[in-house]
């Protein structure tokens, strides 16, 4: 059997907000944005929601795939930024595009989502319980970042991307005799950590309380923290996900990481001892969308033409949770 991505698509809202932009909002500069993340400007959602920047880059990955919405089995939605808690984004999704003859449901695994998504879906087409499946990263982190915090507020950016996964029963190889389709997975948490990133939702708010809580809304993070934990558990995890697969760093043809910063990038490949040309990244231009980064630089990639027939790659990423994961796929 062989499972393989055969469409993708990602969507981007209109509006660019620029590091200068930022100046105005809080006490920060493009230099040091630039310096310790990388990223000069990111999107930002003035409508779209996390169900239509969703829909919108389904249909482009359906459309690649030559699949109509009706034949898609499974929807699912990687999102930790969805509008409604109820109805799951998924079925949003599912109303939006058409979809009538699919499972829908949303998974948060906050910027490790899609990599879970994507694993899930797999292992629901392994067990022969669905033949196709959309998976979905999308985000508008911008409705939770507080905007007068510069810590956060300078990192993040709203997107989504989504990827058209197919099972057949045969085998596929190609020319360079590797065959098609998911290689090997790993993926953790450490729930020990997750204050390190939060978003609280609401407090609870009933007749029986004596005294109602205050939250706040928005996203709290601990930045060196979780900078350490990603230069250390990414590697670490993209190891044992080749170790699993039986190959080496040298056997990957590109790594597709996590979109959170550049030094953090540049540290991981330095401890695989990996070309950093090996590493793509897109976040100068769109910064850190969470579970979107990834399928939205491999849409990237992949309508490019910078993604081959044969090739190795692995995608890693690490998120609030504190969760991280590494797929390895040959094209
Ligand atoms: O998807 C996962 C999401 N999260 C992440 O990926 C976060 C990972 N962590 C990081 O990327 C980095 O830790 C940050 C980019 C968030 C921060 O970079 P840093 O090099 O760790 O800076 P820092 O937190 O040590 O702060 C250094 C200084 C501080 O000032 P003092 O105490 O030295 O006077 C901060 O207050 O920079 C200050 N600072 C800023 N200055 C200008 C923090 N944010 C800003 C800002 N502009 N936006």
């Amino acid at each position: 059997m062989t499972i393989k991505i055969t469409g993708t698509g990602s969507t981007l809202p209109e509006k660019k907000v620029t590091n200068f932009d930022l100046q105005e909002l809080v006490e920060t500069s493009d230099e040091w944005i630039r310096e310790r993340t990388g990223i000069a400007e990111r999107r930002i959602s003035t409508g779209d929601t996390v169900a239509t920047l969703s829909a919108k880059a389904c249909s482009k990955a359906l459309e690649m795939a030559g699949k109509t919405a009706e034949e898609v089995d499974l929807i699912l939605v990687a999102t930790c930024s969805p509008e409604m808690l109820l109805p799951c984004c998924a079925c949003q999704v599912q109303d939006i595009i058409g979809a009538s003859n699919a499972a829908a449901f949303d998974l948060n695994a906050a910027c490790s989502g899609f990599l879970f998504a994507l694993n899930t879906a797999y292992v629901y087409m392994q067990a022969g319980i669905y033949k196709n499946a959309l998976v979905i990263g999308s985000e508008v982190l911008s409705k939770l970042v507080d905007w007068s915090d510069r810590g956060t507020c300078v990192l993040f950016g709203d997107g989504a991307g989504a990827a058209f996964v197919e099972a057949s029963a045969e085998d596929i190889f190609r020319d360079n005799g590797r065959k098609v389709g998911m290689e090997c997975m790993v993926q953790g948490s450490d729930g020990t950590k997750g204050m390190v990133l939060s978003c609280a939702e609401r407090s609870v708010d009933n007749a029986f309380i004596a005294e109602k809580q205050t939250i706040s809304p928005y996203i709290q993070m601990n930045g060196q923290e979780v900078y350490k934990f990603a230069t250390r558990q990414v590697p670490a995890c993209i190891h044992e996900a080749l170790d699993k697969a039986g190959i080496t760093v040298e056997d990957v043809d590109m790594f597709v990481l996590h979109q959170a910063n550049v030094r953090i990038i540049e540290s991981v490949a330095k401890r695989l001892k990996a070309d950093i040309s090996k590493f793509p990244m897109n976040l100068d231009k769109i910064g850190n969308m969470s579970s979107a980064t990834i399928p939205v630089l491999l849409d990237e990639l992949n309508r490019g033409g910078r993604i081959q027939g044969g090739d190795r790659i692995v995608m890693s990423g690490f998120g609030a949770g504190l969760t991280y994961g590494a797929t390895v796929i040959v094209w």
